[in-house]
């Protein structure tokens, strides 16, 4: 009896990994392909009027487009993507996320879609270096490569660094004088301080950079296929250069995309 349940658990338990990721066969036969997003990173993705919009809203959109199913938008809070992804509640992730070698080991990415780096914002008085981060209240999203590469600088002890939830918060407390220093995208950060001219924001050096993917189950290679070959097609057709340059008036491709 005892034998028969654990046998029925295990069968449960390994049915719900198979079953985690959807094929792009099967994606395709639905008509339908479920991305999910944070929607909470401007102007990569964010709301607008109740709409997501943004740069990679419109670029899984067109990736859809040109794979012929249409996209069905999921948000998240950014911590919880990667895991709901495993789980199988998106058939792939667009939030800006970085590859490093630690997600490498649960997730597969995609082709980069663009390459950039965390950058130092702060009030014009404030600091604009690495060499000047030791000491100041530096303020990154958790669960983010800002987050890891702000406790990486030499000097920068756990105690200097205050995790928000999301970015946005980061950014409300370095407008409040609540810490003094905020790291972020660099092309967050320049839509940043450009929509806020009031602010009184700046930025300065970049503290590392990183190659953004999307991010789609491990070992679902039809999926990451499919999506890279639709990249790729936007990339030659001159379609990836528009999305971008509405955005952010330049090509943000990685060189040798
Ligand atoms: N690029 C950073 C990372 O890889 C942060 C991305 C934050 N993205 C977001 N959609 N909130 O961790």
């Amino acid at each position: 009896m005892k034998l028969k349940f654990a046998s029925i658990l295990m069968l449960a338990v390994l049915g719900a990994v198979f079953a985690a990721s959807r094929d792009f066969l099967t994606i395709h036969q639905a008509g339908t392909i479920v991305v999910g997003t944070d929607g909470a990173f401007p102007p990569f993705s964010f709301k607008q009027s109740g709409q997501l919009v943004g740069f990679e809203v419109d670029l899984a959109n067109a990736i859809a487009k040109s794979l012929d199913v249409k996209t069905q938008w999921r948000t998240a809070p950014f911590t919880e993507l990667l895991s709901d992804l495993k789980q199988g509640k998106f058939d792939f992730v667009i939030a800006s996320h970085g590859i490093t070698p630690e997600r490498q080991k649960t997730i597969d990415f995609a082709t980069p879609h663009y390459c950039t780096g965390g950058m130092i914002v702060s009030k014009s008085d404030g600091p604009k270096t690495i060499l000047e981060l030791p000491g100041t209240r530096i303020g990154v999203q958790v669960g983010t490569t800002y987050l890891q590469n702000a406790l990486k600088i030499p000097g920068v002890l756990k105690s200097d660094v205050k995790g928000y939830a999301k970015d946005s918060d980061a950014l409300r407390d370095l407008i409040a004088g609540k810490i003094d220093v905020w790291i972020t995208d660099k092309f967050v950060a320049l839509d940043v301080i450009k929509n806020n001219p009031k602010a009184d924001l700046e930025h300065g050096d970049l503290v590392f950079t990183e190659r953004i993917a999307i991010a789609v189950a491990k070992g679902n290679n039809t999926v990451t296929g499919s999506i890279n070959s639709a990249l790729i097609g936007l990339m030659n057709d001159g379609t990836y250069e528009k999305i971008s340059n509405r955005w952010f008036g330049e090509d943000i491709r990685c060189e040798g995309n």
